[in-house]
């Protein structure tokens, strides 16, 4: 697949030095969005409902939307790219970075379909971003909001934590080891 894809000399693509431009668009730019949507659960937990608190909830549905089709892109173009991205090599760390980075994107993907899901369930009339009429008012099914239910506010908490934790990671790559590991996805595409 990747044998099909432009010389890597170009900036918007990966090579195996650092990540390009549009893997990078994509990672700040979810980055971004999921920190509307943490911010927003957080305020509305802390204060309760406000208009501010709406302000960030009253999106929180559609942006999480918008959240899970760029997550299939990226995972997608992820994979496209296995080939010429930065690799993590083979010892411990490596391998504790690929399974830290798989447990992301997994949970960047469970987290809003089980809610999508449940809200198709709930039966009420979605439409995205108030624009795009998706689902239209239908009879409610327990058993597609059960697993939300149970789950969406665990499992969003337990993304923040592992994001935590990666960020973490990258300030010890960035301030201690200083080994161009943070270089890769931060500053400049050189
Ligand atoms: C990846 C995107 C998403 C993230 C990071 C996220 C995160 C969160 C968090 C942190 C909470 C607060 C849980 C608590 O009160 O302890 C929450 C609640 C909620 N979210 Fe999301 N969410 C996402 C996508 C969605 C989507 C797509 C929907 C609807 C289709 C949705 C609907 C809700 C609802 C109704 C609640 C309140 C009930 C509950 O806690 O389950 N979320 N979300
Ligand atoms: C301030 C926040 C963040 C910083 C400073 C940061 C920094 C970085 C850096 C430096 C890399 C490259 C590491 C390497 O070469 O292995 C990276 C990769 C990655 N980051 Fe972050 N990140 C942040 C937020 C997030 C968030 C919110 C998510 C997901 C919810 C995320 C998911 C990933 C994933 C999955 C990768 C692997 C490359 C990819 O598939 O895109 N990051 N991040």
């Amino acid at each position: 697949m990747s044998a099909s894809l432009p010389a890597t000399a170009s900036p918007w693509f990966d090579t195996p030095q650092r990540f390009g431009r549009i893997t990078r668009w994509l990672h700040w730019g979810m980055a971004l969005l999921f920190a509307w949507q943490f911010v927003g659960m957080g305020l509305r937990l802390a204060l309760g409902r406000t208009p501010l608190v709406s302000f960030f909830v009253g999106t929180h549905a559609s942006v999480g939307l918008l959240l899970l089709i760029l997550v299939l892109l990226r995972g997608a173009w992820g994979l496209a790219n296995r080939a010429r991205r930065p690799s993590h090599g083979d010892s411990l760390l490596g391998r504790a970075a690929r399974l830290g980075h798989a447990a992301l994107y997994l949970l960047m993907f469970v987290v809003p379909a089980l809610a999508l899901v449940r809200l198709y369930g709930s039966g009420r009339a979605f439409a995205w971003f108030n624009t795009v009429p998706l689902f239209a008012a239908s009879p409610k099914d327990e058993a597609l909001i059960a697993p939300a239910a149970l789950l969406h506010g665990p499992l969003a908490w337990l993304l923040l934590a592992l994001v935590a934790g990666h960020v973490g990671m990258v300030l010890l790559h960035r301030w201690l080891w200083r080994d161009g590991v943070a270089e890769r996805m931060i500053g400049r595409v050189r």
